[in-house]
């Protein structure tokens, strides 16, 4: 069955001079989760934040923070960022040894498990982990920049793991990361996502008028 329909901006495209203007905005047009990206300069090219700045984040926000390790050996930092403050945290499969193990600790902690899966690899990699998992998030960009355009191939990917969950009735939130817009965000929706990571799309602009655009996509569909 799929889950609930959720926009969760990045504040990666954020403005930081003004982070919590731009929080209360995005919650104030609908938005129900935070999507906080951490890059390491390592997983990824680009290094972003970390701990101190979601410590931050987590007392002004009263969103779900939906934390996305882009790290790694992210196994290290699992205590860290569930003291910080994540409510969803999620590590990219190909970036653990033992992706089943990690998820595990991250529940242990009361914490939702994320894992998330890079463009290159294949949905059936990562099949018998769904009941492990409470939100896949399928990229559907490059992991690594905020702007991109979306890789047309990964909707079949959406499609094929929506269709996984749908047959077993797991419990997993699908979640689409990467180039999501306005004018495409219904692509992604009919794929079988329930869980919407949009940066730039919110941030550039009226950040509250931007989240209801989506919304009314996302409750219209
Ligand atoms: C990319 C990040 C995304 C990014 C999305 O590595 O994981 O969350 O911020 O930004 P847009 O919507 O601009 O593609
Ligand atoms: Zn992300």
């Amino acid at each position: 069955m799929e889950g609930k329909r959720r926009l969760a901006p990045s504040i990666l495209a954020a403005d930081f001079m003004h982070l919590q203007d731009q929080i209360d905005a995005a919650k104030a047009g609908g938005a129900e989760y935070l999507h906080f990206d951490v890059m390491d300069g390592v997983f990824v090219p680009a290094i972003s934040f970390g701990m101190p700045v979601m410590k931050c984040v987590k007392k002004g926000c009263t969103l779900p923070l939906d934390v996305h390790l882009m790290i790694t050996q992210p196994e290290r930092y699992v205590t860290d960022f569930v003291r910080a403050g994540a409510d969803i945290l999620t590590v990219h499969y190909e970036a653990v040894k033992s992706p089943a193990r990690v998820l595990e600790e991250i529940r242990t902690w009361g914490v939702k498990a994320g894992l998330a899966i890079s463009p290159e690899t294949p949905g059936e990699e990562i099949r018998e982990l769904l009941p492990v998992i409470d939100q896949i998030t399928v990229m559907t960009v490059r992991p690594g920049f905020g702007g991109q355009t979306y890789i047309p191939e990964c909707i079949d990917k959406v499609r094929q793991i929506a269709g996984w969950v749908n047959e077993n009735d797991y419990a997993v939130d699908i979640e689409v990361d990467g180039g999501v817009k306005h004018d495409n965000v219904d692509i992604f929706l009919e794929a079988g996502a329930n869980v919407i990571v949009t940066g730039s799309a919110v941030f550039k602009g009226n950040v509250e008028e931007n989240v209801r655009i989506f919304m009314e996509k996302l409750i219209a569909q």
